[in-house]
């Protein structure tokens, strides 16, 4: 087989104490006035006050905002107020520091600085026109990925249902993963996001998008992941496991970006959008339905799956090792509380398998990745299975 790729990211800035270089690198992008966007629950963890001294610092004027939202997802209008507002204050540069959401209204402010539409007017593949004023996203929690990546996902409060901006130009400047300020990161968003950042490598490994660079990121996000994610959830205050869970997230962040999710990401929307489930648990219902569906295709990769979470594989057949693969990532959903059916988030009505599948069906950019091919019938399946 032949590829071709190519391999986009942020400028990447990890490690311990990282943040502290946040005022320099606004410097050198420039920057005179800065929004800082962040949240209520993100000034708990003190980083809120350090970053506006290190601005201070550097001489860069700044407004810190506090983002509210009401739905899990922010809604469209979230991210034109916010730029609304930095227009009138003129600023040329944006920070945003949080979670998912709070990094995804960040990178769509600092793209419609730019671009003259609403948000809503650039949901799809590549239609923001123009590249964003400079921004830094520093992540709160591991991960969703959004600190490197092209996506801002928005709840379309008109269809009630969960879309993505997915455009090269709103990708950030600089990323700062710094794993101290995911240390008082709640347990359950621990597990959430952290499975959440699972598929975003696992997704696009087993699908068609998957390349060499791609999956050898992957793989080791998987271990990474695997191996820490139980710690993280265990005790929040252990460095080592939160340090872990930031690079295995800053890998698989990396991987959503430049192979993309599919299936899964696509049937999670009508749920998230319709029940206001969080994106992780809306994704980990759906997983085992939806990967023994798509297993017949890329047997060989679940049981590369299954190695690099650590199973044994050696003896077994390629069907025993991708069964081991599943399982293996069946029991590590449960193993921090997920839910893992639709039974478990009380979705019970399955006459509503049609409607999703109607909807799931129009998101052709993640279901074209999909390895094998879906009919509306065949994603109505899987969620009947998911319950
Ligand atoms: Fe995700």
């Amino acid at each position: 087989m032949f590829h071709t790729f190519n391999f986009n990211t942020p400028n990447i800035i990890f490690g311990l104490d990282t943040i502290y270089q946040t005022g320099k690198e606004a410097k050198k992008l420039g920057a005179t006035k800065v929004l800082f966007l962040t949240g209520n629950n993100v000034k708990k963890n003190g980083y809120v006050e350090k970053v506006e001294q290190l601005l201070k610092e550097e001489g860069i004027e700044f407004i810190t905002q506090y983002e509210s939202r009401r739905t899990p997802e922010p809604t469209t209008d979230l991210a034109e107020n916010v730029a609304k507002f930095a227009k009138q204050e003129k600023v040329d540069l944006i920070i945003g520091m949080g979670g998912g959401s709070i990094l995804d209204v960040a990178k769509m402010a600092a793209a419609l600085m730019t671009n003259p539409l609403q948000v809503r007017d650039y949901f799809g593949k590549g239609k923001v026109p123009n590249k964003s004023i400079p921004s830094i996203m520093i992540p709160t929690t591991s991960g969703t990925g959004s600190e490197v990546t092209k996506h801002a996902i928005f709840l379309d409060e008109e269809n009630n249902v969960k879309k993505a901006v997915a455009s090269a130009n709103i990708m950030p400047s600089v990323a700062i993963i710094d794993p101290m300020t995911t240390v008082t990161c709640p347990q359950k968003v621990t597990a959430d996001t952290g499975f959440d950042a699972f598929l975003h490598a696992a997704e696009p490994f087993v699908s068609n998008m998957s390349n060499p660079l791609t999956d050898s990121i992957a793989l080791e996000s998987i271990s990474i992941i695997t191996k820490w994610l139980g710690p993280a959830f265990a005790d929040g205050n252990d460095i080592e496991a939160r340090y872990q869970m930031a690079l295995g997230s800053l890998l698989a962040g990396l991987v959503l970006n430049n192979s993309g999710t599919s299936l899964i990401h696509a049937l999670a929307y009508p749920i998230g959008g319709e029940f206001h489930v969080p994106h992780g648990p809306s994704l980990t219902c759906l997983v085992n339905s939806s990967f023994n569906y798509i297993k017949v295709a890329k047997q060989e990769r679940f049981a590369r799956i299954a190695k690099a979470m650590g199973e044994i594989t050696d003896g077994l057949s390629e069907r025993e090792a991708a069964e081991a693969g599943l399982n293996a990532i069946n029991h590590l959903m449960k193993s921090v509380n997920l839910p893992t059916s639709l039974s478990d988030l009380n979705i019970t009505d399955k006459s509503k398998a049609d409607g999703w599948a109607e909807e799931a069906y129009q998101e052709r950019r993640l279901l074209s990745r999909s390895a094998r091919v879906l009919s509306v019938e065949d994603i109505k399946k899987i969620y009947l299975n998911a319950f």
